[in-house]
């Protein structure tokens, strides 16, 4: 039998990583939150702090429920931290080598029960599983942005995940009242492979002159009711991992259908990354 989890360590102190961090000492894991750097470990901590405290002022959760959730969180920069987990969610930049990287650490350190999971958005996970000893133990858990809000986990397993670890991350999903789905390991599985060329086509249309992005957002909205523009969800999700996630579909199915737009990719270049940088499609404080 699968030992029970109580420790999760979450690699990447993103807008992703915090999210995850944040649910996970919600539901009553006890929770690493890592990064290169001890000060964004401690940024990202200090976002999970202050949407908490929104929360309290909302009365969706009491001072005393803050406090305890954030004493459940402990923020690192030491890859050996990992020693400690059952689980492990990696949810650093969407990048091969650098997750590949992070999985052969992590195989190192961990305790032989640990699951590896990834919130990759694309990559696949059979060639990530490849990178470690335990490609039994490797599976995509792929949440949604925002994670506090969206109900949604992708479930992926590579060739070789185990039904006991599928089994493992399906129960930790319930445990955070998230609805899992399974999809095959293909590019971007199903959420990245029909959402994200809907937004590099909007970027076409900028590109092209069709409309401006304020027109192209208020089609969407207003046309379609989705409750965020194309463009605006570019930016929330970021610029730089949609040009990443279109590169792995470009790839993966060697079809021109999906090639990146040249805009999206020169505002990359200009480290226009949207929301988190201030500055993409929209400009931010
Ligand atoms: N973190 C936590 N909670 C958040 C949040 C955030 N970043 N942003 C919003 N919320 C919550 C808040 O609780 C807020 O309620 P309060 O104001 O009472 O605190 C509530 O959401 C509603 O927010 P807003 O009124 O500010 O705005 P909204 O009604 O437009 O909702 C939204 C915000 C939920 C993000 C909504 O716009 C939405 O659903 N947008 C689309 C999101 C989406 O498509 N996500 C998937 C992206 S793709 C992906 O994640 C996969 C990938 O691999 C790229
Ligand atoms: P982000 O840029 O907000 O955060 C990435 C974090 O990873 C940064 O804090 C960075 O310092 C850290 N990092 C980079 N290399 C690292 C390493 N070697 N070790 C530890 N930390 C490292 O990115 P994000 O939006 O949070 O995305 C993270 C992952 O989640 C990506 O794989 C992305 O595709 C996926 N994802 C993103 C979204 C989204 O909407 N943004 C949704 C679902 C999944």
């Amino acid at each position: 039998m699968s030992k029970k989890i109580e420790h999760i360590m979450v690699i990447g102190a993103g807008q992703m990583g915090a999210g995850i961090a944040q649910v996970a000492a919600m539901s009553g894991f006890t929770v690493t939150l890592h990064d290169v750097k001890m000060a964004m470990a401690e940024k990202g901590i200090e976002g999970i702090r202050k949407r908490l405290e929104r929360d309290v002022e909302k009365e969706r959760i009491s001072e005393s429920d803050l406090a305890r959730f954030m004493r459940q969180i402990q923020p690192s920069d030491q890859i050996g931290n990992a020693e400690k987990a059952d689980l492990i969610i990696e949810a650093a930049v969407e990048n091969m080598e650098v997750k590949k990287n992070i999985f052969a650490q992590l195989d190192g350190v961990a305790q032989k029960h640990t699951v590896l999971a990834t919130n990759t958005s694309s990559l696949p996970i059979t060639e990530l599983a490849a990178a470690t000893k335990r490609p039994e133990k490797v599976i995509g858990m792929h949440f949604m942005n925002p994670v506090p809000v969206m109900k949604l986990v992708e479930v992926i397993r590579g060739l070789q995940t185990s039904d006991a670890t599928f089994k493992t991350v399906e129960t930790v999903a319930k445990a955070m009242k998230k609805t899992s789905v399974e999809v095959n390991d293909f590019p971007g599985f199903v959420s990245n492979r029909v959402l994200m060329p809907m937004i590099n086509e909007a970027i076409f249309t900028v590109y092209e002159g069709v409309a401006t992005p304020e027109d192209v957002d208020q089609v969407m909205k207003l046309g379609m009711n989705h409750p965020m523009g194309p463009l605006t969800l570019a930016d929330f999700i970021g610029l730089d991992t949609c040009l990443y996630i279109m590169e792995v579909l470009h790839d993966g199915f060697g079809d021109d259908k999906y090639r990146p737009c040249p805009l999206l990719r020169k505002y990359v270049n200009a480290g226009w990354l949207g929301k988190k940088s201030g500055r993409g499609f929209y400009t931010y404080d």
